[in-house]
């Protein structure tokens, strides 16, 4: 089986390698040709445990290129074609889908046989329609009367434990309305499932939901635990015995519950923004959502408060260790 991965970063680079390591064929396309450069000069541009490993064995077995060519990668016997290029916030908060677009319109233009084109970005509903519609208008100005698929498989996997969440997922979420695609899905996840996790077939919008409900789910996790923690700490509890005394109960489990600073990092924030936005574009107010982004945007300033508190706002000269940074 021949994929094509577009979108070399943090989703696209891990996928493609754990795809490879099942003995696909894969080829990462990205439009950054230094990091592509690299890569083929064995220069991998993330950490994360265990990548260099499965990545060399399979540049070494022929199983993995790199290229920033697409109509090389959509060449021949290519089956399936991963969107998984960035999808920052606009403005708004809501999600930019230009480099998704732009990429729909690349596989329109380039591709020459039946293919499925899906959708690993974190992406709003509707989505894989608007890239159903720029490959056909890239097609029909081609004249051509090829066909494709489109389908949407959120990806779940954490920073820091990518390949191993990918190799050995707790489910995949696969939105689509064809039976081929189904067939062809199933397919080049089977290697993933030995495990007896699911493989989760469903409609497209609702996968794209998904994606946004888990980590909206997790950020309200994270919010609430803060939010109990500030009410511990003026009524004289501990909120570490708080969540221990809770974690063991097995409906609310003891994952995401630990106080802190708030989330942060590349998908929480935008993420979170992103589904109020959708809340709002379609006249409805995620209220618990909003209440998760008002507690941790408060919550970003606690930390300094303590310390400003602690030395009595005597904070001139004192030198201070931050650890956990993102570079
Ligand atoms: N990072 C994570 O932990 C994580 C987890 C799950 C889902 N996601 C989602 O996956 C998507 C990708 O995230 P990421 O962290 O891998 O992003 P990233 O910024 O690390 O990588 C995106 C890559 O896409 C490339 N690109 C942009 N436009 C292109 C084009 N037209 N053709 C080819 N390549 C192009 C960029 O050069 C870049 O290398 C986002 O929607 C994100 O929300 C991320």
């Amino acid at each position: 089986m021949k994929i094509s991965v577009v979108g070399t970063g943090y989703v696209g680079l891990v996928s493609g390698t754990c795809f490879a390591e099942t003995g696909v064929d894969v080829t990462c396309v990205d439009v950054d040709k230094k990091k592509i450069d690299d890569l083929n000069n064995g220069i991998i541009p993330i950490y994360e445990p265990g990548l260099d490993v499965v990545l060399e064995r399979n540049v070494e077995k022929g199983r993995l290129k790199f290229t920033t060519d697409i109509s090389e990668s959509l060449n021949n016997d290519c089956e399936v074609v991963f969107i998984a290029v960035g999808t920052p916030p606009d403005e708004d908060g809501s999600a930019d889908l230009q480099h998704v677009i732009n990429v729909a319109r690349d596989i329109g233009k380039n591709m020459n046989h039946y293919l499925v084109a899906v959708t690993k970005s974190t992406v709003p509903v509707g989505t894989a329609e608007k890239v159903r519609k720029a490959i056909q208008e890239e097609l029909d100005k081609r004249g051509s009367d090829l066909k494709f698929d489109v389908a949407s498989n959120p990806e779940f996997l954490k920073e820091g434990a990518a390949v191993a969440d990918f190799l050995r997922p707790d489910r995949i979420v696969i939105g689509m309305d064809s039976e081929r695609v189904e067939e062809v899905m199933k397919r080049l996840y089977k290697p993933f499932l030995l495990n007896g996790h699911p493989i989760v077939f469903m409609d497209i919008a609702s996968a794209e939901m998904t994606k946004y409900a888990a980590n909206a789910m997790l950020a309200t996790k994270i919010s609430f635990m803060n939010d109990v923690a500030n009410l511990c700490e003026i009524v004289g509890a501990d909120i570490n015995l708080v969540r221990k005394g809770i974690g063991s109960d097995s409906r609310i489990g003891n994952k995401f519950i630990y106080p802190g600073t708030g989330y942060g990092g590349s998908c929480f924030p935008k993420d979170v923004k992103a589904l109020i936005k959708t809340g709002k574009e379609n006249n409805y107010d995620l209220r618990v959502l909003m209440a998760v982004e008002d507690v941790n945007e408060d919550q970003k300033s606690i930390l300094f408060d303590k310390f400003n508190k602690y030395y009595d706002g005597n904070l001139k000269g004192k030198t201070v260790a931050l650890w956990g940074l993102l570079a």
